[in-house]
């Protein structure tokens, strides 16, 4: 196997981490008899915890991350040699790395122009968001405030973000949020009946689907809308795969409408759906917006940013005599230099090893051996994704379509776990949905690994399901 021994000896640090850390997500109290899982190495798709276990990480970094693997020291040393020189500056300069991976990027991305940078994905989104208000005050004389998001979509954990969340367990507690957001209905066809849609398929459903985004434009009113967000293919909310010519009616209803789309790519961005570095470029949308940021740099660090066209970018230099004129904004660390150092390395290793191609087809082979598990695992209602990005949606009956409890699905991420695979669910997302198993293995996962993780969920379904 890959990758040094481990010391053992961590026993100070799990100490440290349970008496000072507050992890994110998690409910603390387990951890007063038991230990967190600290993962302390990592390489290719494998990590090791701090009792020296070996996991096939099988969800890149547990958040769709790690895309190309851990441990390149090509990435590492770029950015170290980029912090020796010059670590940070804000962004009111310009910086050597963050110019040449703006390039790089936008010569994938046809059709955008300027890059932002910011210091997470929740905050690019907030970016465009206040980009939209000021554009309403700017050119629409204070209307077109409204920012459409969708059921079962998420945007980030501040409040603007959340404001803009389709999941409503996640925001449970957190409200109220900031005005003028407005949910339009989920596009998930496996679940067409809760939108009054059971009877439609295919390409018919898909347009319908998004002929429910122009009844809420309608009844909100065109003029008071200024922007529509989406996930091109969503995540957390239990990987949506877009239905057929849901896209090209979204795209002609903003055109209509003269609508901003604002595309979150933080999960789908930079190669995760195979084949395209982007979500949205699957589906021939020409977005205003593009936010990224997870596997920008695959977490070596920390990356994110918003993307826009030059269309948009003019409309904030048109009156220099005006102080308010242009974006009145910063983001501390979006001038660190480490996160586009990187970034520039992470594009040129998938470009170099072929890893959207390799996405694409992993993707495939993984969708195929889960389609199969459908046979012998009737718990299996769905299979959905595109690329190394898949969802498997687990239902105590395939006519009722009843989601199996929250606490079976966690004993088969916690079986998996013991087989030393670590795999995802959708959790505390969608009230009496978080029912989906997700998979988001590195963009360099071979077939061997594939088989591996399927293999594991085999097993587990079996064990938790019979
Ligand atoms: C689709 C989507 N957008 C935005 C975010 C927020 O990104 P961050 O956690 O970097 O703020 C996430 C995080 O999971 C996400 O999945």
């Amino acid at each position: 196997m890959d990758g040094k021994p481990l010391d053992n000896d961590l026993s100070g640090v799990v100490a440290a981490d349970k008496a000072h850390v507050w992890h994110h997500l998690v409910q603390h109290k387990p951890f007063e008899e038991g230990e967190p899982r600290i993962i302390v190495e990592g390489k290719g798709m494998r990590v090791w915890d701090q009792n020296g276990k070996e996991y096939i990480d099988a969800v890149s970094g547990a958040v769709w991350t790690v895309n190309v693997g851990y441990g390149r020291d090509r990435i590492a040393d770029a950015v170290h040699a980029q912090l020796k020189k010059m670590c940070y500056f804000a962004q009111a300069a310009g910086s050597v790395p963050g110019a040449l991976f703006a390039e790089k990027l936008i010569e994938k991305m046809p059709g955008m122009s300027r890059v932002y940078y910011t210091n997470s994905g929740s905050e690019a989104n907030e970016k465009a968001f206040k980009m939209v208000r000021q554009i309403a005050h700017k050119k629409y004389g204070g209307k077109k405030t409204k920012i459409l998001y969708r059921d079962r979509d998420y945007h980030g954990s501040t409040l603007a973000a959340m404001s803009a969340g389709g999941q409503d367990e996640r925001n449970m507690q957190y409200g109220p949020f900031a005005p003028d957001f407005v949910r339009v209905p989920h596009c998930m066809e496996y679940r067409k009946d809760e939108l009054g849609l059971g009877h439609l398929s295919g390409r018919e459903f898909g347009i319908a689907a998004a002929n429910q985004i122009e009844e809420v434009i309608l009844k909100e009113g065109p003029d008071t809308i200024g922007a529509l967000c989406l996930e091109p293919v969503t995540a957390g909310g239990g990987v949506i795969t877009p239905p057929e010519g849901y896209w090209e009616r979204v795209q002609e209803i903003c055109k209509q409408y003269d609508i901003l789309l604002h595309i979150d790519e933080v999960v789908c961005g930079v190669g995760r759906t195979g084949g395209e570095w982007f979500g949205y470029q699957h589906y021939g949308i020409k977005p205003d917006f593009v936010t990224m940021a997870k596997g920008v740099a695959s977490g070596y660090a920390a990356i994110a940013c918003m993307v826009t066209t030059e269309e948009v970018f003019e409309m904030f230099k048109s009156n220099p005599s005006d102080k308010l004129d242009h974006f009145r904004d910063i983001s501390t660390f979006g001038g660190c230099t480490g996160g586009p150092a990187a970034a520039l390395e992470n594009m040129a290793i998938i470009e170099e090893e072929g890893l959207l191609e390799n996405c694409a087809a992993m993707g495939a082979r993984m969708m195929g051996n889960l389609t199969a598990l459908m046979e012998k695992h009737a718990v299996i209602g769905d299979v959905r994704g595109k690329g190394l990005f898949l969802g498997c949606e687990l239902v105590k009956d395939r006519d009722s379509k009843e989601p199996v409890d929250e606490k079976d699905v966690m004993a088969v991420v916690g079986d998996c776990g013991a087989q030393g695979v670590i795999i995802g669910s959708s959790n505390r997302s969608v009230p009496g949905r978080n029912n989906v198993l997700c998979f988001s293995p590195a963009l360099i996962a071979t077939e061997k690994d594939i088989d591996a993780i399927t293999d594991a969920v085999d097993k587990a379904l079996t064990r938790v399901f019979g």
